[in-house]
């Protein structure tokens, strides 16, 4: 089967261009980021304590998860936008540490894996959720290149935001994303990596598919 695994830090440009990409080949699609993200989001409103090992793997365990088309629903509610918050995505990169949470959503991700075929993106889809995808990408670019291109997503969902803060979130959680023990983000030994701060998302479309 088709499969194809994009990673890379925030802002990368991971999400857009696999988003294309899958359309591009009529395959399926997954954001794993999503999922921590409502996880994230789903352990704030319950109140849970992230710390709190127990709590945290109970709670989850409640988290009815479904993407629809483009909507995603947690326990039957629209949180497509709300999910998308830099406060939610520092909950998920604090939770994204923990091993059971990381165990408890392997399952899920790997029920995208269908015909004809997937396009996973996230920070581990090349080297454990799908250590076996004969491509795969690493997406880089800067840190002020990435936070700009943040700033464009966030105030066109009407969320104020500032560049600065931006910067200084985003590599808060790249150090948190690549230095933590289990599935850190990281290359996987076989991943072709791309600089995309120079490059629109069609070029690096182009890079890809002239590499599959
Ligand atoms: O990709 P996105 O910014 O939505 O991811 C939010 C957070 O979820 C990341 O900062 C990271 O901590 C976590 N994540 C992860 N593994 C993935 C995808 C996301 O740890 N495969």
């Amino acid at each position: 089967m088709n499969l194809i695994t994009i990673d890379g830090p925030a802002g990368s440009g991971k999400g857009t261009i696999a988003k294309q990409l899958s359309q591009e080949l009529k395959l399926n699609y997954l954001d794993s980021g999503a999922i921590y993200r409502i996880l994230g989001f789903h352990l704030k409103e319950n109140n849970i304590p992230i710390e709190n090992d127990a709590l945290v793997k109970e709670d989850i365990q409640k988290a009815k998860i479904q993407f629809i088309e483009d909507i995603i629903f947690l326990n039957d509610r629209d949180v497509t936008d709300a999910i998308r918050t830099e406060s939610i995505a520092k909950i998920a990169s604090l939770i994204a540490a923990n091993k059971s949470v990381r165990e408890s959503i392997l399952d899920l991700q790997r029920s995208f894996l269908k015909k004809p075929g997937l396009v996973a993106e996230g920070r581990d889809m090349g080297t454990v959720v799908f250590p076996e995808a004969k491509y795969k990408f690493f997406l880089t670019a800067t840190v002020e290149e990435r936070a700009s291109r943040r700033y464009k997503q966030l105030i066109s969902k009407g969320f104020d935001v500032s560049i600065a803060d931006l910067v200084v979130e985003i590599q808060e959680r790249d150090f948190r994303d690549t230095n933590r023990t289990i599935s850190p983000l990281v290359p996987a030994a076989n991943a072709v990596i791309i600089d995309t701060t120079e490059l629109s998302p069609s070029q690096v479309i182009e890079f890809i598919l002239g590499d599959i």
